[in-house]
């Protein structure tokens, strides 16, 4: 039985969730338990049971309380966040992998096995702490995985997330050619070059050379914030996400045009395409790919909150 005494683990939780509810935390019950879960090597149900904390403890949780009122992502404060059935590294430096990209992998899933490869060819464009690729990895035995990323602190969290979960990923430092400027909001002129491999060809297709034409699978989260949102994201995000894992230009579909074009040359004739994007662009996105060319069944699905989240669709058979 727990008692609230003034220093007890009751009393603490219960100063934290005021604390935590005062700064705006989405969930202050949840992040309050986490974070004395962690600090006291209990697991959460326990708790509830546990009435003393010690001191060292006290002070170890009553910082990170403080941290997390300052809106410090709570993944970062105990170093890993979980993703389907992996938990992965994570701090500064790299997106935090969000729960509505876990329905992504999971439509993705379901397509490999019902393409029914025994060693499918799967490319994570954009792989942050290389949470897709790992689950893909994880769940699709035989799988051949490829994670591509580009920002430097992010890559050097995907090579540890690779090492200490030792699923067989290969990992690549390339630029898939997200061009935040807004120059380039014609993605119909450009798709007809790359649709059919002349022209512009994106800078990632250099890297994965050997892959071209033979790939199963392109997923990917990539950025997909517009640049008018920069005043309406939470603190976690805005000060702790990095920039490049969140905007992609005046119309937020940098991210997902220049996903688009690197996977047209990727993926062989049929292979699937699968696109993470915001909910403001479930019309968007699919009209970007119509207007390509180059995919067929193109079709638009929501997150597990019934939000537009993501677009699928298959390689059109190259004539
Ligand atoms: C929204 S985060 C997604 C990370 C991860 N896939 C996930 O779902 O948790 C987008 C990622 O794209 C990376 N990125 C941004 N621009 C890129 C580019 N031009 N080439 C490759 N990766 C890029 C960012 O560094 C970031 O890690």
């Amino acid at each position: 039985m727990s008692v609230r005494t003034p220093g007890s683990l009751p009393a603490e939780l219960d100063d934290a969730v005021a604390a935590l509810t005062a700064a705006g935390v989405a969930s202050p019950r949840s992040d309050a338990e986490q974070l004395a879960a962690y600090v006291t090597g209990h697991p959460r149900w326990r708790l509830a049971l546990t009435a003393t904390i010690s001191p060292p403890d006290r002070e170890r949780f009553r910082d990170l309380v403080v941290r997390r009122v300052a809106r410090v992502p709570l993944q970062h404060l105990v170093g890993t966040a979980g993703f389907r059935y992996l938990t992965l590294d994570v701090g500064p430096g790299v997106f935090v992998p969000r729960p509505e990209t876990e329905t992504v992998v999971g439509w993705a899933l379901d397509a490999m096995r019902a393409a029914g490869r025994a060693e499918p060819v799967c490319v994570d464009l954009c792989t942050g702490s290389g949470a897709i690729a790992l689950s893909l990895a994880d769940e699709l035995p035989g799988a051949r995985v490829h994670a591509v990323e580009f920002e430097p602190a992010a890559l050097a969290w995907a090579r540890r997330n690779v090492m200490s979960i030792g699923r067989g990923v290969t990992v690549h430092h390339a630029d898939v050619g997200i061009d935040v400027t807004g120059r380039n909001l014609d993605h119909t002129s450009r798709s007809r070059s790359t649709a059919g491999s002349t022209g512009h060809v994106p800078a990632v297709v250099d890297e994965l050379a050997d892959l071209v034409g033979r790939v199963d699978l392109v997923v990917s989260n990539p950025p997909y914030l517009c640049d008018d949102e920069r005043d309406q994201v939470e603190p976690e995000v805005g000060r702790h996400d990095p920039p490049a894992a969140l905007w992609a230009g005046p119309d937020g579909l940098a991210g997902v045009r220049a996903v688009a074009e690197a996977a047209a040359v990727l993926l062989g004739d049929g292979g699937q395409l699968v696109i993470e994007h915001s909910d403001r662009h479930g019309s968007a996105a699919p009209a970007l790919l119509r207007a390509y060319g180059c995919w067929d069944d193109v079709l638009d699905h929501p997150d597990l909150a019934g939000r537009d989240r993501f677009v699928t669709a298959s390689r059109r058979a190259r004539g």
